[in-house]
């Protein structure tokens, strides 16, 4: 194998929006968040200004005495080769590759397929329409109906996990269906009078599925997976399927309405982005751009409501779907509260086929990209989470009892919401914008978790000045504007490492920093490509209330001199831009997948050691095909599974003339799917 990876710089598509997604894409996606004003207008200063006044050798020592108490955590961090300037690496010519990441780098490309590493196979493991039932139809692209979609397989899938059901050959895979793309799922789709018929069929895309899959059937060396057609778990929840608010907020006068008096029971998840599973096997589903979906913030006249309105995005008239002229609760006026029971954590109990999912609200309302957790020193659990809005924040929520061998039915609705702040240790003079190293050699620095609210059930105890704790619930994005919590340049899916505990953090872009916003966790102005940070938490416990911090990549083309792969020779590294969904293998490798690739290739999967000699090696694993965007991914010893999001999601294209065919082929539409891919030779993935 070569160790080299392919440098081809590709033409840059014309007509993507931000130099990375389609229009399409950030209409039904995001509802245009890129074309309206930034939510986020908090007084609060980018702490980069703050440094500038600030710096003195009382802060770094500060720092250095965080960095010092992180114990095995420091020590962690302080395992990356020694740092040097940008292109002038130590490792230069280095062969081999870490334990775990032995294949051939995949070419940035724009194919319209699935493109592995030599050595592999793959499958589609289920598409859109595919059914989960048997009594649901088989999939017609020309005749989609409503009652079809809700036993069959939703719309661009982003979420996946894989759980244990029967030995290594039975799993129960667990989805998100984030959005839909109406102009790609009906022939002649008018967008500004959509049918009755077309918005029950989007209702029934939306959500998520729980589907049972083998790999019983396909031989001993195939990682291929096959649905389980009626398996007793399989389920579909869409935005008619009922969920209950639980904890602090539950009941509570903002999230009544006209249809719900008790404030309880919401019908639907809507936008669920990423997620992630708790130690006892339940799913947590993150509601992200729920915002798009609600009518007529521009008309509401209170000012405290139209506020927080605004804060999450809520400022127009009619929606991208028009939901509020077929369902009163999507209308503001109506029922103006029935967005407050959106923006949530949800937890899901896959196993029981009974269960109703619950909307954890202690774990705080914004645009949750995703929940990951780690078991904190003293058995408690800490909930990773980032809101996915250009200058919003970074959470983590961290229960008040210890993680039991039951099935900690309320362990979520009781725990400390913190929001973190970053501060640097380098002069801000020496944060200049352009990716330039300070002059000590990294960004990095200390920080420190702020708390917000304290739930206890049915009760919230405020942190936060002027807010009740049931407000900062609710409304956590001022919250965390009233702390000084820093703003982040799109935090959006966070994992922290089994092997060493350190977290990353995935900063996926953020076009609108200005070179004077520029500071030392986000150090990139006009960030195109976006960034990963690690986390080491204090005494190296999920349950600290500081950490030490470190940037371990500035994405984008190698060439680039503002990009960083945490020191290792950028000769032998593969393009990445916009980091998304990340996970790990066993080995405590960093898999990356992208959203809006802004360096002209398909959207990919990437995979890097975070420790090591190899430690910033980042190398393409697969690309996804046209106008796709890599989800999910799930990594095991056997088999590497993604989510395919919105293929054929490009500008100018349509049902009849979509710019992906992908996965069916010849004139077909295109169509969101779960892919798998595992080695021909059965042996272990990157062995
Ligand atoms: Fe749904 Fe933040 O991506
Ligand atoms: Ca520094
Ligand atoms: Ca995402
Ligand atoms: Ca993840």
């Amino acid at each position: 194998m070569t160790e080299t990876a392919p440098r081809r710089l590709l033409p840059l598509l014309t007509g993507r929006h931000g130099g990375s997604r389609s229009a399409l894409t950030c209409r039904f996606r995001c509802g245009d968040a890129c074309f309206h004003d930034v939510p986020n207008t908090s007084g609060g200063e980018y702490f980069g200004d703050v440094a500038a006044r600030a710096f003195s050798r009382r802060t770094a020592l500060k720092a250095g005495a965080v960095v010092a108490a992180a114990g095995a955590a420091t020590t962690v961090l302080g395992q990356q080769p020694a740092l040097a300037a940008p292109g002038n690496q130590g490792n230069a010519g280095k062969a081999g590759a870490a334990p775990g990441l032995n294949f051939e780098p995949v070419a940035p490309n724009t194919d319209d397929k699935l493109t592995t590493p030599a050595g592999y196979l793959q499958d589609v493991v289920i598409r859109w329409g595919d059914k989960l039932f048997s009594d649901a139809p088989d999939f017609d692209a020309a005749n989609l109906t409503a009652a079809a979609q809700r036993r069959q397989f939703g719309y661009n899938c982003d979420y996946l996990g894989l759980l244990p059901l029967k030995g290594q050959h039975e799993f129960l895979l667990v989805a998100n269906h984030e959005y839909t793309d109406e102009v790609l799922m009906f022939a002649g789709y008018d967008a500004e009078n959509p049918t009755r018929e077309q918005v029950e069929v989007a209702w029934a895309a939306h959500g998520l599925s729980v589907v049972a899959v083998t790999s019983g059937r396909r031989g001993k060396r195939s990682g291929a997976l096959d649905p389980i057609v009626d398996h007793r778990l399989n389920r579909r929840f869409d935005t008619h399927s009922a969920f209950e608010l639980t904890g602090p907020v539950a009941g509570t006068d903002l999230v009544k309405t006209p249809a719900d008096p008790s404030g309880r029971t919401v019908l639907g998840t809507l936008n669920n982005c990423s997620g992630g599973l708790t130690p006892w096997d339940t799913w947590l589903t993150a509601e992200e751009n729920f915002n798009q979906y609600f009518a007529n913030a521009a008309s509401v006249t209170d000012p405290v409501v139209k506020e927080r309105l605004r804060r999450y995005g809520m400022t127009g008239g009619a929606t991208e779907r028009k939901w509020e002229r077929f369902d009163d609760r999507f209308d503001l006026l109506k029922a103006p509260n029935e967005a407050n029971r959106f923006g949530w954590i949800v937890e899901v109990d896959p196993y029981d086929p009974t269960s109703t999912p619950k909307k954890r609200t202690a774990l705080g309302r914004f645009k949750h990209e995703a929940a990951t957790t780690r078991i904190t020193a003293d058995g408690r659990l800490a909930v990773y989470m980032g809101d996915d809005e250009r200058f919003d924040y970074f959470y983590k929520f961290v229960s008040t009892d210890k993680v039991g061998t039951g099935d900690n039915r309320d362990l979520l609705d009781h725990g400390t919401l913190y929001v973190a702040k970053f501060t640097g240790n380098s002069p801000a003079a020496e944060i200049t914008g352009d990716g330039t190293l300070p002059s000590d050699g990294a960004f990095d620095g200390a920080g420190e978790w702020i708390p917000l609210v304290t739930s206890r059930g049915s009760e919230a105890i405020s942190h936060v000045p002027g807010m009740s704790g049931v407000e900062v619930l609710l409304f956590t994005r001022q919250a965390g504007d009233a702390v000084g919590a820093t703003k982040m340049d799109r935090p959006e899916d966070v994992e922290p490492n089994p092997v060493t505990g350190v977290v990353y953090v995935a900063l996926t872009n953020n076009t609108r920093r200005l070179p004077g916003q520029a500071d030392e966790a986000n150090p990139r102005a006009n960030n195109k490509h976006g960034h990963v940070l690690e986390v080491a938490e204090a005494r190296n416990d999920a349950g600290a209330g500081s950490f030490a911090w470190r940037v371990f990549l500035l994405a984008g083309d190698p060439n680039d001199p503002s990009t960083y792969f945490a020191g290792f020779d950028k000769s032998q590294v593969s393009p990445i831009s916009c980091p998304d969904n990340v996970a790990f293998d066993k080995r405590g490798n960093l898999w990356i997948s992208t959203d809006g690739n802004a360096l002209g290739s398909n959207d990919g999967l990437f995979a890097v050691a975070v420790d090591g000699e190899f430690r910033g090696q980042v190398k393409q694993f697969l690309t996804v095909p046209v106008h796709a965007e890599t989800c999910g991914p799930w990594i095991d010893d056997d088999r590497v599974l993604v989510c395919v999001q919105h293929p054929g999601e490009g500008d100018g294209s349509t049902f009849e003339n979509p710019t992906s065919h992908w996965p069916d082929g010849g004139t077909s539409v295109p169509r969101p799917s779960v892919a798998v891919t595992w080695r021909a030779d059965g042996k272990k993935i990157g062995h």
